[in-house]
């Protein structure tokens, strides 16, 4: 299959890049670069530094690579940058997403798998949350982003577009080759390696959540099973009876605190990680845990590197093998 990747420079894309490649797939990355880096492409593979919003240039890659289906990672992803600028958002995730649908309309390209998030959920009233919750995101990157989901849905039954939305909780971890490296980075394991290195006191959001030590709960899926689930969404987008639009939870179903996760840390540095507890973070619920058993039972995917000490443990490994990041420095 040739799969364009929106996105493919990215920490996620990259290392389902890689999973493709290996499957036997052919993907080709679209990405300007804006927050991923060129040296996240892997050798090979077709990179075309382009913005995906821009409708006339990404039909022309569609085209032009004779594409077969279309994996949308690419996306503005900040909480707090979406609650102080959402028409970025609005523009990028929803405006961009439909320049992409319509893009691959015009060019034949009726299979979609969408980097969605649990961030649609908000607040959810049932742990683990099941796909069919409603949605009532409290932030506009997870407003923005149940938007593309509803068109998604839409545009397959105007359109006869199938389309799988995966819904990430927190990916971590990282693959050999492949790591996490964003500026600014909010999220939680990549902080607390970065504060290690740096020999950093380590600030925590907020410690008085209604949880059992005061710190927020998460559900932690480490990127190479976010890359499984990607192949095997995209194969069921091919399906003779694939339905116009699914939505998957992707998670490990299990939640750790951010204390947890400090101390999960540092078992896997062998030394303790000085913290210190901060102010809470506009927008964090506090406890959002997957339901999975609709991925496990259609899809036929199980995490198989569920555990924090695998997460962690990888993206360790990484971190040391790359200090400076990628190479393109970016
Ligand atoms: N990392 C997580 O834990 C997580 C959780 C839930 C959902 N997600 C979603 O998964 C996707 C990937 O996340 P990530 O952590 O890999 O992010 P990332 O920032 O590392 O990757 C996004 C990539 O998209 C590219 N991009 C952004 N706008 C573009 C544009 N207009 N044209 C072309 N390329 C563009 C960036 O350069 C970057 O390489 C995002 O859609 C995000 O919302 C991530």
């Amino acid at each position: 299959m040739r799969v364009l990747v929106t996105g493919g420079a990215g920490y996620i894309g990259s290392v389902t890049v890689e999973a493709l490649v290996a499957a036997g797939h052919e993907p080709v990355v679209l990405d300007d670069c804006s927050t991923g880096h060129a040296g996240a492409v892997p050798a090979g593979v077709t990179h075309l530094r382009q913005n995906y919003t821009v409708e006339a240039s990404t039909m022309a890659a569609l085209r032009d690579h004779r594409i077969d289906a279309i994996l949308h990672c690419a996306a503005r992803s900040l909480v707090g940058e979406s609650i102080r600028e959402p028409a970025r958002y609005y523009r990028q995730n929803v405006a961009g997403g439909i320049a992409l649908l319509d893009a691959a309309r015009a060019a034949g390209v009726d299979r979609v798998v969408f980097s969605s998030t649990a961030a649609v959920y908000g607040e959810p009233e049932i742990t683990p949350i099941p796909e069919d919750a409603p949605l009532r995101p409290i932030n506009p990157y997870g407003e923005t982003k149940r938007t593309f989901e509803g068109a998604l849905e839409w545009y397959g039954r105007a359109y006869g577009m199938r389309s799988v939305s995966l819904r990430y909780f927190n990916a971590a971890g990282a693959s050999a080759a492949f790591g996490e490296v964003h500026d600014p980075e909010t999220h939680l394991i990549p902080n607390i390696l970065r504060s290690v290195e740096r020999n950093e006191e380590l600030t925590l959001f907020g410690g008085d959540y209604p949880t059992a030590d005061g710190t927020p709960i998460r559900d932690y899926i480490h990127v190479i099973d976010l890359a499984d689930a990607h192949i095997r969404a995209l194969e069921a987008t091919g399906a003779d009876d694939a339905p116009g639009f699914a939505a998957y939870n992707l998670g490990s179903g299990t939640g750790f605190s951010v204390l947890q996760v400090v101390a999960a840390a540092e078992a896997v540095v062998g030394h303790a990680i000085p913290t210190r507890i901060g102010p809470r973070r506009e927008g964090d619920p506090p406890v959002l845990i997957a339901s999975t058993d609709r991925a496990r039972e259609t899809l036929g995917w199980e995490p198989r590197h569920g555990t924090l000490a695998e997460m962690i443990g990888s993206a360790w490994t990484w971190r040391q093998g790359h200090p400076a990041g990628y190479a393109d420095g970016a």
